[in-house]
């Protein structure tokens, strides 16, 4: 009998690998000048779940790639992920003071510091991605204001009033959606997938991305903060228009769980060396945190 996929000891190993990458590629704290690679190793290195860059990871394994060949463009994507919680937590935007289990950036180095260490950051990922312009190009339009930029626009225009189950459903799949969409297709690339791998793993990737954001938005109101590693209680507090607020904690749950359904389906034809995403796509639905 095979062994059930033992996800807790995956994330925990690609984790470590995708740390030490991270840790060669960026910057030394001491390099000049060092407040700002300070500020972007300490967002960086805070304790984030790691959900993106092994997502790219397994998907390359998926494909019967080698998952060091999809690292780099693995740091890449937890850089741009990085960039946007410092921006997203700023006064100007959520306004948040708590994030991986620590004080904000800009609580710590300040507003200046905290929004270039952001840009730097996303900087740093189109250098890691170079290697092959197809990769630049796809963390161009899921980063840029029609990914995960204009996710943000819709989500600070969404405050205060009250939006459509459509347009949150638009708003989740910028903000979150096309940057986990595009950690899988990255991976799936670097692993030399075929166009039908592809466009099965890409559909797996919206559903996950939208999964994703709906669960956060429950947790916002279900968990709390030792638990989440950040401030719950936030979309509340700034008339976010969320999933749970248009169709209650239940609801919400229910229809991410029907998204995890349908990519499970997605996978079907990638047989065991999809388990890892088969796993992660389980946990999208039932982390904690
Ligand atoms: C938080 O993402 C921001 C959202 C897009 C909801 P994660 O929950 O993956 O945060 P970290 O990386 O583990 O801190
Ligand atoms: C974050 O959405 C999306 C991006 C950072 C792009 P949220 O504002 O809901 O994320 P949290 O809850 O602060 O982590
Ligand atoms: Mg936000
Ligand atoms: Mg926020
Ligand atoms: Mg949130």
């Amino acid at each position: 009998m095979t062994q059930p996929f033992n996800l807790e000891r995956y994330l925990q190993t690609t984790g470590a690998r995708i740390n030490t990458a991270l840790d060669r590629l960026i910057p030394a704290a001491t390099t000049p000048p060092a407040t700002i690679h300070k500020a972007m190793r300490y967002s960086l290195f805070a304790g984030g779940k790691r959900i993106r860059p092994v997502l790219t990871l397994a998907a390359c394994e998926a494909v019967g790639g080698k998952p060091a060949a999809a690292m780099p463009l693995a740091c890449a994507v937890e850089c741009i992920h990085t960039y946007s919680l410092i921006h997203d937590d700023l006064p100007c935007m959520d306004d948040d003071d708590f994030r991986r289990g620590q004080p904000t950036n800009h609580k710590v180095f300040g507003e200046g510091i905290a929004v270039l260490a952001g840009d730097a950051l996303l900087t740093e990922a189109f250098a890691l991605a170079a290697g092959d312009v197809r990769y630049v190009k796809e963390l161009a339009s899921a980063a840029g204001s029609r990914g995960l930029i204009a996710g943000q626009v819709q989500d600070l225009e969404n405050e205060n009033r009250a939006a459509t189950l459509q347009e949150v459903i638009a708003t989740h799949r910028n903000k979150t959606g096309a940057l986990i969409t595009a950690a899988i297709r990255l991976g799936a690339m670097a692993g030399g997938a075929t166009p039908a791998q592809l466009r099965r793993l890409t559909r797996y990737g919206d559903d996950l991305g939208l999964a994703f954001q709906i669960i956060d938005d429950v947790l916002d109101v279900t968990s709390t903060k030792e638990v989440m590693g950040k401030s719950v209680g936030a979309d509340a507090k700034n008339q976010k228009s969320t999933f749970p607020k248009l169709l209650g904690v239940e609801k919400s749950r229910q229809m991410a769980a029907e998204l995890i359904a349908d990519a499970h389906r997605q996978l079907k034809s990638f047989g065991t060396r999809a388990a890892p995403l088969a796993a992660i796509a389980d946990f999208f639905l039932t982390r904690q945190h």
